[in-house]
């Protein structure tokens, strides 16, 4: 069964999304230990709530950003984990950290990347005026959510959204989408293909796939 390591820095609702998804069953796998670089984090609570091993570590006991990522990486290692999920780590990854996990590091961004990467992807998208936004699950490589895109969902953008508003429908869909990225991994059913991330929905005879979107 596959180990998950979880990244999360704040309210930690993408995480309960995952343990709750884990708990019906429709992933299969196992969280090893949550990992947060903030001790107020939300995301602590609910990982004792469910028995979840916790670790903060946080970047100034560190003496740079490669050692606070070593030691990231050492700590995932150690307990096996075989996918790490950034939900709601609002950090760039070091590469110390993503060279041990080369394709197996997967973000939740809400807003449809390429589109209002970095802080604040919802603000952006308001700010900008677009009608339509979204959310994103990738792969983590060395640039802010530039990594191969695994699935996206969009929600219309209304006249009257503030960022609040849009991050609440948003959130929603973040919610779906990321459990079911992280079930598709499980099952060993995406390959990547460069910037190309193919869903492969033939194995094992399983059903063709629909993604879901708004
Ligand atoms: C989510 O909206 C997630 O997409 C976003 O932070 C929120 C965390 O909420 N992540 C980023 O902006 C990363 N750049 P949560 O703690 O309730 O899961």
């Amino acid at each position: 069964m596959l180990n998950i390591g979880v990244l999360a820095s704040g309210r930690g609702s993408n995480f309960q999304a995952i343990i709750d998804n884990i708990g019906t069953g429709y992933i299969k796998a196992k969280i090893v230990v949550l990992i947060s670089d903030n001790a107020n984090a939300y995301a602590l609570e609910r990982a004792k709530n469910h028995g979840i091993e916790t670790l903060v570590l946080k970047p100034k006991d560190f003496p740079d950003k490669d050692s606070y990522y070593s030691r990231i990486a050492k700590e995932l290692k150690s307990r096996d984990a075989g996918l790490v999920v950034m939900a709601g780590f609002m950090r760039v990854a070091g590469s110390a950290l993503i060279r041990e996990f080369p394709n197996k590091i997967i973000n939740i961004h809400p807003a449809l990347l390429p589109s209002f990467p970095g802080l604040h992807g919802q603000k952006q998208a308001v700010d900008y005026g677009v009608k339509i936004s979204g959310c994103t699950v990738h792969f983590v490589d060395e640039g802010v959510d530039t990594g191969p895109v695994i699935i996206q969902a969009a929600v219309p953008v209304y006249d009257n959204d503030t960022e609040e508003s849009l991050s609440e429908r948003i959130l929603k869909q973040e919610h779906k989408i990321f459990p079911f990225a992280i079930k598709l991994f499980s099952e060993g059913r995406l390959s990547v293909h460069g910037r190309k991330v193919i869903i492969n929905s033939e194995r094992e005879g399983a059903a063709i796939i629909n993604p879901p979107l708004v």
